[in-house]
């Protein structure tokens, strides 16, 4: 195989395209044969019977009520970490995903980096952040001094299909084990990379260019909480859009000033 080849290869599998759906190549430059416009439709068709309710439908109240549940009886990460291996009310690991991805960093850490959620390579590894958006992520902390004051997790804990967004019900669903691990690291201050771990997390709706750089208190769902909480760009997009290094440089250095000023009062 030649390198573009492989390298054309590679790209997919890191963006989550694992299976070609075609043997056979399409010529899509090839010009479109025109057909006339279709008939108009006739009388609409008699009713179908009810649909019964996709296999991933979730009652999210009930299955948030169920991590809540496990979460709080977690004395410990460890314990933590397996409350959720064990937590089958998340949809999202039934549609794929090979394991529950949680946490890594230093567990007493002053700042908790929440991410969106797995992708193909912490889904095979297990553990968040390790790809390509990993590893940039992890040379920007480098850079910024505060790779020993991270820990580092999702608002899901299980990849999405074909790395899409974690919806609204599915942070919901998670949301109480993201508390519970708030509660246990006690970090002073979060970083929300992204729009979806901004928007789940913060309850906004605004989109990431609106909330970045700005400080918000996330608060708990119980109102017991409180944390001043960042939100960035995701490295995944400046991967993408390299331009927009330079306001995520600019987020790090207003974390980690407020993270001098935070410890230095301490
Ligand atoms: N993107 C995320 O939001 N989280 C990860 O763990 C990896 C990629």
């Amino acid at each position: 195989m030649d390198r573009a080849l492989i390298s054309s290869l590679a790209f997919w599998a890191e963006a989550g395209v694992e299976t070609a759906y075609a043997d056979a190549p399409v010529d899509r430059l090839k010009p479109v044969e025109r057909r006339p416009p279709a008939p108009p439709p006739r009388a609409a068709p008699p009713a179908a019977p009810a649909i019964a309710a996709p296999r991933n439908e979730i009652d999210v109240s009930s299955a948030a009520a169920a991590a809540q549940a496990l979460a709080a009886q977690a004395p410990d990460l460890e314990a933590l970490a397996a409350a959720i291996a064990a937590f089958d009310g998340c949809p999202l690991k039934r549609q794929g995903a090979r394991q529950a991805v949680f946490a890594r960093g230093r567990p007493d850490a002053p700042v908790m980096v929440i991410g969106e959620g797995p992708g193909a390579e912490e889904d095979k590894q297990g553990e968040p952040f390790v790809g390509r958006a990993g590893q940039l992520l992890d040379r920007m902390l480098a850079a910024a001094g505060l790779s020993d004051q991270v820990f580092i997790t999702n608002t899901v804990f299980w990849r999405p299909p074909d790395n899409r967004t974690p919806t609204p019900a599915e942070q919901a669903v998670c949301a109480p084990f993201v508390e519970r691990a708030v509660a246990l690291v006690r970090p002073r201050l979060l970083l929300l990379a992204g729009g979806a771990s901004a928007k789940g997390m913060l309850r906004r709706s605004e989109g990431i260019l609106a909330l970045r750089g700005q400080w918000f208190d996330w608060t708990s769902s119980d109102g017991a909480q409180t944390v001043p909480a960042l939100p960035t760009l995701h490295p995944a997009f400046l991967l993408r859009q390299p331009l927009g290094k330079k306001k995520a440089w600019q987020d790090l250095m207003t974390l980690a000033l407020r993270l001098e000023q935070t410890v230095g009062k301490a």
